[in-house]
C-alpha cells in the first residue's frame, strides 16, 4: 500500500507542473495576441491586407494608424518623397481638391512638398543663402533685400549676346559647356544672364503692363523672386533660335541629353508649370554645379520637388 502511495505521488506534481505550464504559455500566448499590432489595429478596422503592409513600416507610422483608421495612409507612405511632417497637409490637400477617390497621389506629394498647395506668392519665406548654389528661388522662396551676388563677370561675344554677365564660376561652367558643344557641332549663346532687382523689376512690368498680372506671372518673376538676380541662371539660344522655337532645336537636344555634366539643370520643363510656377522654358538653365545638378538629373524632379525632399533640412 505504501509503495503504491508513493509511486502517485511524482505523477501528480507533474500533472500541476504541466498544468501550471501550459497555464503560463496560454496567458502569455493570449497577452501577446491582445496586445500585438495586428490585434489593436484590427479592432481600429484596418483589414489583414493594411495590417499586413501598416506593420512593416517604420514605427512612426504605426504608431499614428493604431491612433485611428486613415485610408490615406497607405497610399500615401508608398510614395517615394512622402515627407512625414508634412502629412497632415496632404490629407487638407487631398480633402480640399479631390471629391471622388481617384486621388493622384504622387501628385499631392508633390504639390505639398513644393508648397504650390498654396497660392503663388503666399506663405513666402527668404530663401537659406547657406544652400550655396543649391539656394531655391521660386515663387515662395525669395532673396533677401537689396542681395547682389559676388563675382559677377561679364560675358565675352563668344559666349553671349551684348551686356551680359554672370557669376564667375557659372561662367567657367559655361565656357566648358559651350566648348563641348562646339566639338559637337552645337552653338549656344547666352541671351539673358544675372539681372539685378531693377532690371527684374522693369522686365517683370513690362510684361504686367502689356497683358496683364497674370501672364506676367506665368513668364517672368517678380523682383527678388528671379534665379536671374542669383547670377546662377542663364537663358541659352542658338544663332536662329529664341524663345518660341528653341525646343525644337539640336542645341537644345543637345543640353537636354548634357548640360547636368556641366552643372545646369532645365529649371522650368514641360508638364511641370503646377509645380514650378511658369511656363515651359526650353532656354532657362540654372547653375547647380556638376554633382547636385547630376542628382536633380537622374530623380526626374524639378529643382522645387528635389530641394523640399532633400536639401530643405
Ligand atoms: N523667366 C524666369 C522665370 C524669370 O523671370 O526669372
Ligand atoms: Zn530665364
Amino acid at each position: 500500500m505504501k509503495k503504491r502511495k508513493l509511486k502517485k505521488e511524482p505523477f501528480i506534481l507533474l500533472g500541476i507542473i504541466l498544468f501550471c505550464f501550459l497555464a503560463l504559455l496560454l496567458i502569455f500566448a493570449l497577452f501577446k495576441h491582445y496586445t500585438s499590432y495586428e490585434y489593436k489595429l484590427g479592432k481600429i478596422g484596418y483589414d489583414d491586407a493594411e495590417i499586413a503592409y501598416i506593420v512593416k513600416l517604420d514605427k512612426k507610422y504605426i504608431d499614428y494608424a493604431l491612433k485611428k483608421y486613415d485610408r490615406f495612409l497607405i497610399p500615401l507612405t508608398k510614395q517615394k518623397y512622402l515627407i512625414w511632417s508634412k502629412y497632415d497637409d496632404y490629407l487638407a490637400y487631398i480633402k480640399k481638391t479631390y471629391k471622388s477617390n481617384s486621388i493622384n497621389y504622387k501628385d499631392v506629394i508633390a504639390k505639398v512638398n513644393t508648397k504650390t498647395n498654396y497660392d503663388f506668392y503666399t506663405h513666402t519665406l527668404e530663401t537659406d543663402m547657406d544652400k550655396g548654389y543649391g539656394i531655391l528661388v521660386n515663387k515662395y522662396y525669395y532673396l533677401p533685400d537689396k542681395y547682389e551676388p559676388k563675382d559677377i563677370v561679364s560675358m565675352s561675344n563668344s559666349y553671349a549676346y551684348p551686356n551680359n554677365s554672370i557669376k564667375e564660376k557659372v561662367y567657367e561652367a559655361f565656357k566648358e559647356m559651350s566648348k563641348k558643344a562646339k566639338e559637337d557641332g552645337i552653338t549656344l549663346i547666352v541671351n539673358s544672364s544675372y539681372r539685378d532687382y531693377n532690371s527684374q523689376k522693369r522686365i517683370y512690368e513690362q510684361y504686367e503692363d502689356k497683358k496683364g498680372q497674370k501672364y506676367a506671372d506665368s513668364v517672368a518673376a517678380r523682383p527678388n523672386f528671379s534665379e536671374h538676380q542669383t547670377g546662377l541662371a542663364l537663358d541659352i539660344f542658338t544663332p536662329g533660335a529664341g524663345m518660341k522655337n528653341f525646343e525644337g532645336t539640336d542645341a537644345f537636344k543637345w543640353l537636354s541629353k548634357n548640360a547636368y555634366k556641366y552643372g545646369f539643370i532645365l529649371r522650368y520643363p514641360k508638364d511641370k508649370e503646377s509645380i514650378t510656377g511658369y511656363d515651359y522654358e526650353a532656354w532657362h538653365y540654372r547653375y547647380l554645379g556638376k554633382d547636385l545638378a547630376t542628382k536633380v538629373f537622374n530623380s526626374g524632379l524639378t529643382f522645387d520637388e528635389y530641394y523640399a525632399y532633400y536639401l530643405d533640412k
